[in-house]
């Protein structure tokens, strides 16, 4: 019998490590990687350039009818695509970051990202992160895993980001710019990161990338085990 598909959902807070274990877990079960928060990212960086506010429903509902976003993975890099440009660069900005938190409060900005991000996934076999994925994108993916990591390793991960893709920043502005992201990310209305009831806890602080993706391994591989000795 064929291996299901299954949908995994990766939410936690900026720095927790999504990205990194998301597109490894998915390199290793051969499927999907879909980083949602690269998709708010997008938005706002077409927002941005057309000058739209991030209260301006009208023309973000205009905004967001129109844009095509896509995924593609050539090489070691997953690059986005918004209407036909690549963007996977420009949308790293802490001025889009700042941006996109703003802009995924509105409604009409999520509901359209999330009826797309349904569709990306609807086939399965798909590792999607962000930070509603296991509470409103994917309710019954059939694994939901929260990442975090104390907010000082997590800024410290950002600033190092950053200074490798030689961006200046100050330490301290990025570890502010950090925490505000959270809070904000945690206290809107609409689908606040939060913690599925059922989602595995997993802290990233004092553990690698192979460490955390080798637990994520082993959890699947235990869903399936149980999944087969169900069905029979
Ligand atoms: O994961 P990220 O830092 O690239 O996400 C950028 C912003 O997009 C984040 O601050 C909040 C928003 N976002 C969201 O609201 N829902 C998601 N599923 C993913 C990201």
């Amino acid at each position: 019998m064929e291996d299901k598909k299954l949908i995994i959902a990766i939410d936690g807070p900026s720095g927790a490590g999504k990205s990194t274990v998301g597109k490894e877990l998915a390199k290793r079960l051969g499927y999907l990687y879909i980083d949602t928060g690269a998709m708010y990212r997008g938005v706002a960086l077409k927002a941005k350039e057309r000058g739209i506010e991030p209260e301006d429903e009208k023309a973000l509902s205009q905004l967001v009818s129109s844009i095509q976003i896509s995924f593609t993975s050539g090489g070691e890099e997953n690059r986005i695509l918004c209407d036909g440009e690549d963007v996977t660069h420009a949308i790293r900005s802490p001025e889009i970051s700042r941006f996109a938190s703003e802009i995924s409060k509105s409604r009409i900005v999520r509901e359209a990202l999330v009826r797309m991000q349904r569709e990306m996934g609807k086939e399965g076999g798909g590792v999607l992160e962000g930070r509603d994925i296991g509470t409103v994108v994917f309710p019954d993916a059939d694994l939901k895993f929260y990442l975090d990591a104390d907010p000082e390793e997590r800024g410290r991960r950002r600033f190092r980001e950053f200074s490798e893709k030689g961006v200046e920043v100050d330490f301290k502005e990025t570890l502010k710019e950090v925490v505000e992201r959270d809070q904000n990310d945690m206290s809107r209305s609409l689908s606040p990161l939060k913690r599925a009831d059922d989602a595995i806890l997993i802290d990233s602080t004092c553990r690698s990338v192979d460490e955390i993706v080798g637990e994520m391994c082993r959890i699947v591989a235990e869903k399936r085990r149980w999944d087969e000795t169900d069905y029979r």
